[in-house]
């Protein structure tokens, strides 16, 4: 029996990096996934690839800042795949600008990532909870080493706040919804590879190292890394956790 057989699943961002890595996981493990994205093209090739491999699989275009088109793919999924049970908000953007720097840079900053990082997270989550409550369904939110600490790597305060706000929104939501038989919780994953950092990593070479010396495991993440605290978060396997969050961080939050 795998794990998440008999679940639809619903992951925003799935796309790339951690998002798509978590979909084709939870695809592994027997789920349905709906692939929600503003990249309409790169989440279709992703539920290619899932199908390829054997899974079930659609993609959604979505832009979570959208209230509307939330509550709209909320209708299509329901219609087109069925009673969604696990809902994983992924979908993310940081930047780097420093509060006292470019004055437009900082102010642009902060509007488009509380409009993604949290209010998308909002947007979605209130869009699905009919389902979720239906279904005694889980959500998995995707926070941040970012939900304790300002990192010391360039990094933009509208971040730092916006995933201090996924994990509050995580530890209301589970206490709200408990009753329902709805869990709620996060991951904080450390610096994971992907196309969020790249840039960074590639133009600010100190970066990765300042992190690795404060990580005890001494590499950077892989989005795979991640799959496995999403899996037990969704699955039964957690039947008694909600309103934690799961550090998949290689240590950092720990020393
Ligand atoms: P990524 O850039 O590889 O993937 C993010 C996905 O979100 C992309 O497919 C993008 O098209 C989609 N997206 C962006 N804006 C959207 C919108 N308005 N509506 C719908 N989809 C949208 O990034 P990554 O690294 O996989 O990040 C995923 C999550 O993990 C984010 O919430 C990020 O903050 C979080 N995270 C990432 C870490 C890292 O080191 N990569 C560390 C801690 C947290």
């Amino acid at each position: 029996m795998k794990l998440l057989e008999n679940h639809i699943a619903v992951v925003t961002g799935a796309a790339s990096g951690i998002g798509r890595a978590i979909a084709a996981g939870y695809a592994r493990e027997g789920a349905q996934v709906a692939l929600l994205d503003i990249d309409a093209r790169a989440a279709e090739a992703a539920a290619q690839e899932i199908r390829e491999a054997g899974g079930l699989a659609e993609s959604f275009h979505l832009d979570v800042r959208r209230r509307e088109d939330c509550v709209a793919v909320a209708r299509r999924v329901a219609e087109q795949v069925g009673r969604v049970s696990i809902l994983v908000n992924n979908a993310g953007i940081n930047r780097r600008n420093a509060f006292a720097g470019d004055g437009a840079a900082v102010i642009k900053d902060w509007e488009d990532i509380i409009a993604i990082n949290l209010d998308g997270v909002f947007n979605v989550t209130h869009a699905f909870l009919e389902p979720l409550r239906a279904s005694q369904g889980r959500i998995v939110n995707i926070a941040s080493i970012q939900s304790f600490v300002h990192v010391r790597t360039p990094n933009s305060p509208a971040y730092t706040t916006s995933k201090h706000g996924v994990l509050g929104f995580t530890r209301a939501l589970a206490a709200e919804l408990g009753k329902y038989g709805v869990r709620v919780n996060a991951i904080g994953p450390g610096l994971i590879e992907t196309p969020l950092n790249a840039q960074a990593r590639a133009n600010n070479p100190d970066l990765v190292r300042i992190f690795m010396d404060h990580t005890p495991l001494g590499r950077p993440g892989k989005p795979e890394d991640i799959v496995g605290p999403a899996i037990f978060l969704a699955s039964d396997l957690s039947s008694y956790v909600t309103g934690s969050i799961v550090m998949a961080d290689g240590g950092y939050r720990a020393i």
